[in-house]
């Protein structure tokens, strides 16, 4: 695969108000969302919580890709087709957590890096000949008295951009997803400028691993007050401060900027990407969602694991993504939510 190759698909994944949806949480993950609404979890449920999703009618209308897992790459559907291949045949990129989740930072208090570089070329392999056409990696980086670190920092950078060289390497397009976590009391200033502090190394990591900055997307937590905050940044104010430090820290080059919903609210999470979008000013990035839980916590409440409600838990998934999709666009308003309500 050719540089232009990466750079088309990291466009096709960013295109015309589509986003994706990123259900690549692990196992134990998913089995502590379906158990907390008493749906046992195994290999089969999750097989069949995660065909809801794609199998959902006109939802490529919304998606441009899918984040998979391990599991799920390699399971079929209830009619025996492989998931991917459900993805692929409407037109929906399949993609692939690659990272082996954040484990504890030697010599620190409570940080994490994120592992899983060793034996990384081999597993994009074997992803690549079951179809996947980009991947992801997730650092995750707390907020917090003396953090982030710059041990923390550094070293999750290096990761992130090792793995997206390998991922180039390869033919996958790298997501590169540095989350800034929103727990804390913090105020919104505070959260600007970790994650400042944290989009310039990692870019000072890209370039120093050689990455093609055309073939790859970013995927940023937005700019938010903690969750614990006594006060929650306004709309607009988040847009605001979103976008200008995308704009002090993303280069240009970069096609795209696929937010993660990092635990907001789902409607919260619509009408923020929104308020983006609608800014005025330069935004030489495409600016859309790779949302986890903003995009399935309504499907999986409708859905309850049972097969009688899979339509209603479809209906729930296409409207969020609809919602979404509108939002990557900057044509979401409140009067989406209301037709749901009456329809
Ligand atoms: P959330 O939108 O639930 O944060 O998930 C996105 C994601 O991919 C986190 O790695």
């Amino acid at each position: 695969m050719t540089t232009t190759d990466l750079e088309t698909t990291a466009r096709a994944l960013v295109a015309g108000g589509k986003g994706i949806l990123a259900a690549d949480e692990t196992v134990s993950t998913v089995s502590k969302r379906l158990e907390a609404h008493r749906i046992e979890s195994t290999a089969d449920s999750r097989r069949a919580y995660r065909e809801m999703f794609f199998t959902t009618p006109g939802i490529a209308e919304f998606l441009s890709g899918v984040i998979l897992q391990d599991e799920t790459i390699r399971q079929r559907s209830s009619k025996g087709t492989r998931l991917a291949d459900v993805l692929a045949q409407q037109g929906i990129l399949p993609g692939i957590k690659v990272d082996h989740g954040a484990k504890p930072l030697a010599g620190s208090l409570g940080e994490t890096v994120t592992e899983g570089l060793d034996g990384l070329r081999d597993r994009l392999k074997e992803y690549r000949g079951m179809g996947a056409r980009f991947a992801k990696w997730r650092a995750a980086i707390a907020i917090g008295d003396k953090r982030p670190s710059s041990a923390c920092v550094s070293a999750n950078a290096h990761a992130l951009a090792r793995y997206a060289a390998l991922c180039q390497e390869e033919g996958l397009v790298p997501i590169v997803e540095p989350e800034v976590l929103m727990d804390g009391s913090h105020p919104i200033e505070r959260c600007e400028e970790a994650t400042g502090a944290v989009l310039h190394p990692v870019f000072d990591a890209l370039f120093d691993q050689r990455l093609s900055l055309e073939g790859l997307l970013l995927k940023p937590n937005m700019i938010i007050s903690g969750r614990e905050c006594s006060r929650e940044a306004a709309v607009d104010e988040v847009a605001q401060a979103t976008l200008r430090c995308l704009r002090r820290h993303v280069p240009v080059a970069v096609p795209g900027i696929v937010f993660l919903s990092g635990g907001q609210n789902h409607v919260v999470a619509t009408e923020h990407l929104n308020a983006i979008n609608r800014l005025d000013g330069p935004k030489p990035w495409k600016l859309t969602f790779s949302y986890g839980r903003a995009l399935q916590d309504e499907a999986l409440r409708a859905w309850l694991g049972k097969r009688e409600n899979v339509d209603a838990g479809q209906q729930a998934f296409y409207h969020r993504a609809q919602c979404d999709s509108a939002a990557a666009l900057g044509q979401y308003t409140s009067a989406m939510e209301v037709e749901r309500a009456i329809a």
